[in-house]
């Protein structure tokens, strides 16, 4: 049986990354750094074997690829986040030079040095390719699940604030993300592909309203708030001021440019079509819900 190493398993797309290995038959270890934590425990009893391990810590990584045979390799947006990537590239080319990579990019804004994110995942997509090692890589656009940090409003005064101003973008379900993850890292063929995964259709924030209105029963409306007094909520709401400044670039580059290209990469590789901004705020209503 395949081991695959997933480092990032207990975020966002890894917990639904996870359980989506487990599902297809595979064995899967997690990385975290607090293995006695909820997330980590949850993924224990589905079957994952928990591993302490740390991006600063070099010795960490060798040992836990050790035998592994695939690698999902997502890093948290941080000052770090090149480091942490470079830590992993380095270990794997050290301790499992023959496992394949599968990593977690972005489409971000062009041009993507544009923004600090964009420029982080430009350049560790650039060093993953030079480095030697069997490789692919998926970019994904805006998660839908990213408009949860946003339910407070909804659910205080029916407002969905957000700064995109009339911008669309094909946003993406996070399940489709993980589930095109899963066939990456579980079928043969897809070396040195660079997948970029969208949504179904190029929507605005406007037509979010209208999903969650129709899913909660509630009005929605769609408020644009300037750029500073995002990033300002963003840091009240306790995100490091980097983070909410390098969240903001992405957001106002979406707001300017606005991008309406659709992929069909989801389509291609899981089967079917990905899930619409409709299908999120049914399964994610309650969330927006009092
Ligand atoms: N949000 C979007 O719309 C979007 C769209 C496209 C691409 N992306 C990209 O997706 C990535 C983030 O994915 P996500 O949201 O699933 O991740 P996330 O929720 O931010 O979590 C990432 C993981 O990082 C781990 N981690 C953090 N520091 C670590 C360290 N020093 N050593 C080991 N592990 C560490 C955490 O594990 P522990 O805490 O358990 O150690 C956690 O499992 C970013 O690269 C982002 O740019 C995001």
């Amino acid at each position: 049986m395949a081991v695959t190493l997933v480092i990032g398993g207990t975020g966002n797309v890894g917990q639904a990354l996870v359980p989506g290995l487990l599902e297809s038959g595979q064995s899967v270890r997690v990385l975290t750094r607090n293995p006695e934590g909820e997330v980590a425990q949850r993924l224990a009893e589905a079957g994952a074997e928990v591993v302490r391990g740390d991006l600063d810590d070099a010795a960490s990584l060798d040992a836990a690829l050790a035998g592994v045979d695939k690698v999902a390799l997502i890093t948290t947006p941080s000052p770090h986040q090149l480091d942490h990537a470079g830590a992993a590239i380095e270990a794997m080319k050290r301790s499992a030079p023959e496992a394949h990579l599968v990593r977690m990019s972005a489409r971000t804004p062009e041009p993507m040095d544009g923004t600090e994110l964009g420029r982080h995942h430009a350049e560790i997509d650039d060093a993953i390719q030079s480095s030697g090692l069997s490789w692919t890589i998926v970019r994904p656009t805006f998660f839908m699940q990213n408009l949860i940090g946003a339910a407070g409003g909804v659910i205080s005064d029916g407002n969905l604030y957000q700064p995109f101003k009339d911008g669309v973008l094909p946003m993406i379900d996070v399940r489709d993300v993980a589930e095109s993850l899963v066939v990456l890292l579980t079928t043969e063929g897809h070396e040195r592909e660079i997948n970029v995964l969208t949504g179904p259709e190029a929507i605005g924030m406007g037509r979010v309203a209208e999903a969650l209105t129709k899913a909660t029963g509630n009005k929605v409306t769609y408020v644009d708030v300037p750029i500073e007094a995002a990033e300002q909520s963003f840091v009240e709401a306790g995100f490091p001021q980097w983070i909410a400044h390098a969240f903001c670039e992405l957001f106002e580059g979406f707001a300017n440019n606005g991008w309406t290209t659709v992929t069909k990469g989801v389509d291609e590789l899981t089967g079917h079509t990905p899930r619409t901004v409709d299908d999120f705020a049914a399964d994610f209503g309650s969330f927006f819900s009092p």
